[in-house]
């Protein structure tokens, strides 16, 4: 198994004579998930170009139904399922994704990189799933980046599924120069890709690693040299277009090995995705979409 040095590959050139997925050293899979209940949840501005038009408009006993079906899907896949209390003012704290990134070091300790958010309004979150990990053994690295640089956890950073190798988007919530310390605290390589598109403003709303050779992925909201590494890197590209990308296909979750939970709306990609031979799980997820988020984001995997 190759160790690859942690550090941060941009082109296809960047990588190493003969790199394969399969060469890479393996990664386990995530026991569980990290969820918090929406007792909070809200429109009340406009953090992405979904939430335009949408104050005020959340049916708040929807969305409890909404996400209690997410949690069931969870557990009935095997999934364990934690959850954080919610915090009274923070109304964006069910996308528990992007508030810190979790996963193994190379010496296979856990390790938790605590969020730096974009938006005041969403920073007390973090201090609620980093407290979460910390009781859960997981060591705290704070020092990952320059103190003023932006990281929206694993919304933006992704486990490539089973093997030691992350994907880092950035450019809207999360600054590429934090990858350089994400690869180092975690010693995987990170495969950076540049987010060209306002409306796909996290990596999870336009690519989702299903498992070691499948990528659900918006190609037009990567940049040019993004998209070449991803189809070099993965054997089997499923391309998700504009209409269902919006739809938030790319937004789907894995809930265990082979089993995804996607949004009804993403009708055309559920499909393609049964074909391929996934155990897929259609959910509706209208009110988060409100707020510019679906299944993936409403989680976040620990290990
Ligand atoms: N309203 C939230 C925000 O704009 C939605 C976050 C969705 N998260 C995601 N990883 N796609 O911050």
């Amino acid at each position: 198994m190759t160790q690859l040095h942690p550090r941060v590959y941009e082109r296809v050139e960047h990588l190493p004579q003969g790199f394969s997925i399969a060469a890479l050293e393996p990664m386990r899979a995530p026991a569980g998930a990290v969820l918090c209940p929406p007792d909070r949840f809200d429109v009340i501005d406009v953090k992405n170009p979904f939430m335009a038009g949408n104050a005020g408009h959340v049916d708040k006993e929807l969305a409890r139904q909404e996400w209690g079906a997410l949690r069931d899907a969870f557990s009935k896949a095997g999934a364990r399922v934690e959850l954080l209390k919610p915090l009274d003012s923070c109304e964006d704290m069910v996308f528990c994704a992007n508030t810190a990134l979790l996963g193994i070091d190379a010496e296979g300790r856990k390790t938790c990189l605590p969020g730096r958010m974009t938006f005041d309004s969403r920073r007390p979150e973090v201090d609620v799933i980093v407290a979460w990990a910390r009781a859960n053994g997981y060591r705290i690295v704070d020092d990952f980046a320059d103190p003023g640089l932006r990281f929206e956890g694993s919304g933006d950073a992704i486990w490539h599924p089973g093997r030691r190798l992350l994907w880092g988007g950035y450019g809207w919530r999360t600054d590429p120069q934090v990858y350089r310390g994400v690869a180092e605290a975690f010693g995987v390589p990170v495969i950076a890709l540049a987010l060209t598109d306002s409306t796909f403003y996290h990596l999870d709303t336009c690519f989702v690693a299903l498992d070691e050779r499948t990528v659900l992925v918006h190609a037009a909201a990567i940049s040019s040299d993004g998209v070449e590494i991803v189809r070099r890197v993965f054997e089997r590209v499923v391309e998700v277009d504009a209409d269902e990308a919006r739809r938030f296909a790319c937004n789907a979750t894995l809930l265990g090995p082979g089993v995804v939970a996607i949004d009804r709306r993403a009708s055309a990609t559920g499909s393609r995705l049964r074909e391929l031979g996934y155990d897929v799980v259609s959910l509706d997820t209208g009110e988060f979409l409100k707020s510019g988020g679906s299944a993936y984001c409403m989680k976040n995997a620990f290990f």
